[in-house]
């Protein structure tokens, strides 16, 4: 189905009205965003805004383009991934607020741009994104519309790689600020709601046993780690794949193997790439592994399990489950790919927890705020949250957690900027 101007999305009430409950769920473990809504109500600090967003369509997504509305902004939204979309959050969106979505499950190639191109049609000032097909759209197609933009914000670590890569290049139009990079954001989403997450999409979509299981995780960074500590909860023996020697000697002593790909391939019951790299499961391993052997990702594009050479190898393939597909390999060995190698947690399950997105979602709204606030001070670069967001975030949190801490006293701060005090 294309989407129509004038006809944005399905308004079934049913659909509307589950999105607007579960979106009223999530919005109550999001405390820190809550506070930040509540002073944008005041404030207006987004007026006369214009937003650009590309996000996982999700109850999560819902609340912070509420807190960005809520700040005075004309907002826009299509989904980061086909696959990712809530359409209940979608029917929400445009039913209880009139806003701009464009975005359904499934969506196709050709409609996934399609919504993007909508999007920006609003002729955006500030572009959101989780993995910066806004930008390289805007950068690679729709160059008019760089002169009113003042920035962008980027939520995960594939998307910064990227827009860094751009910025080297000289090729960075616009100042981006990497929401990804707070540590309000990366220590807690990418460990453990991927962690949750990947866990939650591998078991709805399989109902597998996890304990006794030989796990294969391809990455040991933030988001490996994270999966790796759930699987091991969960009773199984973890592997984890590496090219990073750092990593793998911390991935060693925090009680794991480490091997290659190759060997792991022949051991491994179920494997999880989290790289952000391709091909990290290439046909070669697959063809090692055992019969039942089960694959899914979790990092952000589905080009870390070489699905594409599995689908030319496979002598055939059926769908067997709900986001599970069966290939039969040349060798007569049965592999299971879920979620056709797409984000496992994002479409088997559903993203990250609202508690941990509470944390990320602050980052984007106060990024927004501050890419406006400083529109004329800013170059073409990728910048990281300034520290003293990160830090309120955090001490929101802890807040809304009932957790106080100490504070360093006079004679500590003194000790800590001094190099002859009590050595
Ligand atoms: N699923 C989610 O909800 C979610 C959340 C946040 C980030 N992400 C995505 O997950 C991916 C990983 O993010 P991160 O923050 O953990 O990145 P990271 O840079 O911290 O870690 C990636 C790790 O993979 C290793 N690696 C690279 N190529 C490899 C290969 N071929 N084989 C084995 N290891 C390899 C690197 O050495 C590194 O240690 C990115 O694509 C990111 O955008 C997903």
């Amino acid at each position: 189905m294309k989407i129509k101007e004038g006809e944005l999305m399905p308004r079934s009430e049913d659909l509307t009205v589950a999105g607007r409950l579960r979106t009223q769920w999530a919005e109550l473990t999001m405390p820190v965003l809550r506070s930040i809504k509540e002073r944008f109500e005041k404030e207006k600090p987004l007026r006369e805004l214009k937003i650009g967003a590309c996000l996982h369509v999700t109850t999560e997504t819902a609340n912070l383009m509420k807190t960005l509305l809520a700040g005075g902004a004309e907002v826009a939204l299509c989904g980061s991934n086909p696959l990712s979309t809530k359409d209940d959050v979608v029917a929400h969106l445009i039913n209880d607020y009139g806003m701009r979505v464009y975005a359904k499950y499934g969506e196709s190639n050709e409609e996934y741009y399609d919504h993007i191109n909508k999007v920006l049609d609003i002729n955006p000032n500030i572009t959101l994104d989780d993995g910066a097909d806004l930008i390289s759209t805007i950068h690679s197609k729709r160059t008019d519309l760089i002169g009113q933009i003042y920035g962008g914000v980027e939520e995960t670590t594939t998307g910064v790689i990227r827009l860094k890569n751009m910025a080297k290049d000289g090729a960075l139009r616009y100042p981006i600020i990497a929401a990804n990079d707070a540590q309000t954001k990366y220590l807690f989403d990418n460990r453990y709601g991927t962690g949750q997450n990947t866990m939650d999409g591998i078991m709805r979509a399989t109902n597998a046993l996890i304990a006794g299981k030989n796990f294969v995780v391809a990455g040991y960074g933030w988001c490996g780690r994270g999966v790796a500590a759930r699987a091991d909860g969960l009773g199984a023996n973890v592997i984890i794949t590496e090219v990073d020697p750092i990593k793998a000697i911390e991935a060693t002593m925090d009680g794991y193997r480490v091997m290659p790909m190759k060997e792991a391939a022949a051991i491994g019951d179920i494997f999880v790439t989290v790289t952000g790299d391709i091909h990290a499961i290439s046909l070669e391993h697959m063809l090692l592994m055992k019969d039942g052997a089960i694959m899914a990702n979790s990092g952000h594009f589905d080009v870390e399990i070489d699905v594409k050479a599995l689908e030319n190898a496979a002598k055939s393939n059926k769908k067997v489950r709900e986001h599970v597909e069966e290939y039969l390999l040349p060798n007569d060995r049965r592999v299971y790919l879920l979620a056709g190698g797409r984000l496992v947690g994002q479409t088997a399950a559903e993203a990250h927890p609202a508690a941990i997105m509470d944390m990320s979602f602050s980052n984007q709204a106060l990024s927004v705020e501050y890419l406006f606030n400083n529109r004329s001070k800013l170059d073409n670069i990728v910048y990281s949250v300034p520290v003293e967001i990160d830090k309120q975030i955090a001490m929101m949190k802890l807040e809304s957690m009932d957790i106080k801490i100490d504070t360093l006293t006079e004679e500590q701060k003194m000790y800590l900027s001094s190099w002859n005090i009590g050595t």
